[in-house]
């Protein structure tokens, strides 16, 4: 496919589902005049237990259907995706920019030295070589714990942000951290944010919280500078919701997903 970047084209955002939506957030704030196409892929929600192979194809599949929008760059607003298909995306599409998020574990550390710093993610980014070498980097300044959570995105996909089975579940994975004080957990999986406020909860007023959102917002900035292309409109710009699931609600919670405060 021929990839023509045009200033004014979109900016297209993607995620395994909804997730992504906590990203787009800090996108759609930060250049409030671009003009961006989310494709949540909750039909094929969550990847966060599949292969990297199975990840990077429906990674590539959903690349393919923003490249068909026009869009000038893509942003991966999904950790497994990122993990799994962000560098082989590159090399592949070499003429466009794309940024992946990843954990932000960096300010996570710095803000916690020698503290307790956990980790949520999903298996894949948790087993992936780009998260090894971040943590390779990082580990030594900060004890750096772990922790997938397979299941938790279930709830985002269905709008539930906060219940009991929500806490109960948690809770089942934050016993093996009660021994000590957490001082820092990392949202490293873009549905989290959206509960951010419960595992914020759970795990202590002590706990600081970090995502890799603002981080990422501010990396595109940065690549649509360099390569010329931020819009040149000063017109709000708009979003385009699409979503590979057929139930119809999906359009609607994203949009809910994209207001509501967390
Ligand atoms: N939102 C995705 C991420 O940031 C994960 C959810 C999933 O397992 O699909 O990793």
């Amino acid at each position: 496919m021929e990839i023509r970047l045009d200033c004014d084209g979109p900016i297209g955002v993607m995620d395994s589902g909804m997730g992504g939506i906590s990203v787009l957030r800090e996108l759609a704030g930060l250049l409030p005049h671009e003009n961006f196409v989310f494709y949540g892929d909750s039909a094929n929600a969550p990847y966060g237990s599949r292969s990297t192979e199975k990840i990077y194809q429906l990674t590539e599949q959903v690349v393919q259907k923003l490249l068909k929008r026009g869009v000038k760059a893509v942003v991966i607003a999904c950790n497994t995706a990122s993990s799994a298909a962000g560098a082989r995306l590159r090399a592949e599409y070499p003429e466009l920019p794309i940024v992946a998020i990843e954990p932000a574990l960096k300010p996570a550390v710095i803000a916690c030295p020698g503290g307790r710093v956990v980790v949520l993610a999903t298996e894949a980014t948790l087993r992936e070589r780009k998260f090894a070498r971040l943590l390779t980097e990082w580990q030594g300044k900060a004890e750096i714990i772990k922790l997938p959570l397979p299941g938790l995105p279930e709830f985002v996909e269905r709008g539930e942000l906060d219940s009991p089975q929500l806490r109960e579940f948690l809770q089942g994975f934050f016993v093996q951290l009660a021994d000590r004080p957490v001082d820092g957990v990392v949202l490293g999986c873009t549905h989290y944010p959206f509960v951010r406020k419960v595992i914020a909860e759970l795990l202590g007023p002590q706990v600081k919280v970090f995502d890799g959102a603002a981080g990422t917002a501010r990396q595109l900035r940065r690549r649509l500078y360099s390569r010329r292309l931020l819009t040149t409109s000063q017109q709000p710009g708009s979003i385009q919701w699409l979503n590979s699931s057929p139930e119809p609600e999906m359009i609607e919670l994203s949009k809910k997903l994209f207001t509501i405060t967390i």
